[in-house]
């Protein structure tokens, strides 16, 4: 039954036909959807695979898998992939993190699932062209404002947190972080040699009403399908971004959103509470720089980073009311463990489930991608990150066959 409570964290894509489960039928038509294509004959969904660096290549491998399931079996979506390189592997080949083309085709995809970027081979490649650059083009470029970072507790790893169980089984919150904004954008952004020879460093934090207002109304409207309650964690006691964070906040709220509860917090008193009592928040709101620390946070109670999956949304398309999406999973290319077959699928394969969910209009797919995930959890499958004792310790591989294989028996 956790299962149900953890999708209606993403926001579902309400469905009217018959093909939803009851908990989505029930909920109401949220602006935060995906267009419906339950009722088109058979729909090709274009995405853009960017495995990029370390564990990368080896956890999109398993939603290469996952995908082959659903091409194989569906009537009504087809998907048509395109693979390209990005950060580290893009610097190898083309010098940069990311090309023009790459971009250009990001642009045009219905969505982008993305691995991950990064390692030491690139620490010293020049600071504009680091592999990162390669992903925060892209979230600017596309202009993905929008971070959902759901942390949910499988009850199958209740005991694998570093908490006690009773902090995070049921444990479902979503922590909805601003990305296209805040001191990752800011200028100036700079380090500079003064005339004494030392040097300044200098990064800004901007958000303007506008920005604030978008994001408010994503946490809002996502709220409203959940247990309709927000934290705006911003630190107005120190910061006048924090201070503009707060009245925008409370004036949508106060316009638009009176129904749902909202609380400001300051973030780090957020930080303190995520681990003191993580079941009372429900949405998270918050500025690019804390939701970057608030979601590593979040990312361990629910027993490991490699858990966690993430939708970055655009603005809805006037015309045709689609976003522009990239899915990416929370943990970053872990180079330590990078080419070893060990590192953990299921965020990556949980980030397909929200692209099928936020992207593709096909809610009953991805409650089946998450439940299969569920169900490989409880029968004792585990990959090193949450490996416990007397469970079934298996490789990347194993893990996303395992995860087809529950997929498989779903569905027949
Ligand atoms: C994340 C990552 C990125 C970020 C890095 C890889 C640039 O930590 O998505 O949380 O800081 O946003
Ligand atoms: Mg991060």
């Amino acid at each position: 039954m956790l299962m149900l409570a953890g999708r209606a964290s993403d926001a579902r894509v309400p469905c009217p036909a018959e093909c939803c489960t009851t908990a989505a039928r029930g909920l109401a038509m949220s602006r935060i959807s995906a267009p419906d294509h339950t009722k088109a004959p058979m729909t090709t969904h274009k995405l853009l695979l960017l495995p990029g660096d370390g564990i990368g290549p080896e956890v999109m491998a398993e939603v290469e898998r996952v995908l082959a399931f659903f091409n194989k079996r569906s009537t009504k979506a087809k998907f048509d992939t395109e693979t390209d390189v990005v950060g580290g592997a893009s610097i190898d080949i083309h010098g940069i993190p990311v090309t023009d083309a790459c971009v250009a085709k990001a642009d045009k995809a219905d969505a982008i699932v993305f691995g991950s970027v990064g390692g030491p081979k690139w620490d010293k490649v020049k600071y504009e062209i680091r592999p990162e650059a390669g992903l925060l083009r892209l979230r600017k470029d596309l202009d993905l404002f929008a971070n959902l970072r759901p942390a949910i507790c499988y009850p199958a790893l209740a005991e694998a947190s570093s908490l006690r169980r009773e902090h995070v089984e049921g444990l479902d919150i979503l922590i909805l972080r601003e990305l296209t904004g805040g001191t990752y954008f800011g200028e100036p952004k700079e380090i500079v040699t003064l005339e004494d020879g030392q040097q300044r460093a200098v990064d800004t934090t901007v958000y303007t009403t506008a920005e604030i207002e978008r994001i408010a109304r994503v946490a809002f409207e996502l709220a409203r399908n959940r247990k309709n309650k927000v934290h705006s964690a911003e630190k107005r006691n120190v910061m006048k971004t924090g201070v503009l964070w707060n009245q925008v906040v409370t004036a949508v709220h106060q316009k638009e959103y009176k129904d749902v509860q909202l609380e400001h917090i300051l973030a780090d008193a957020c930080a303190m509470q995520l681990v003191r009592n993580p079941k009372q928040f429900d949405v998270i709101v918050c500025d690019n720089l804390f939701g970057d620390m608030l979601s590593d946070e979040a990312a361990m109670l629910t027993g490991s980073i490699g858990m966690l999956p993430s939708a970055s949304l655009g603005a809805p398309d006037p015309k045709t009311g689609k976003r522009k999406a990239l899915y990416e999973p929370v943990h970053g290319s872990a180079p330590d463990i990078a080419g070893k077959g060990l590192a953990n699928p299921i965020a990556q394969i949980a980030s397909f489930g929200m692209t099928l969910r936020y992207s593709c209009g096909l809610a009953k797919e991805a409650d089946l991608v998450d439940k299969a995930i569920a169900d490989v959890l409880a029968q004792g499958y585990r990959t090193g990150d949450i490996m416990q004792p007397n469970m079934r310790k298996v490789g990347t591989t194993e893990m996303g066959k395992a995860i087809v294989g529950a997929l498989e028996k779903l569905a027949a």
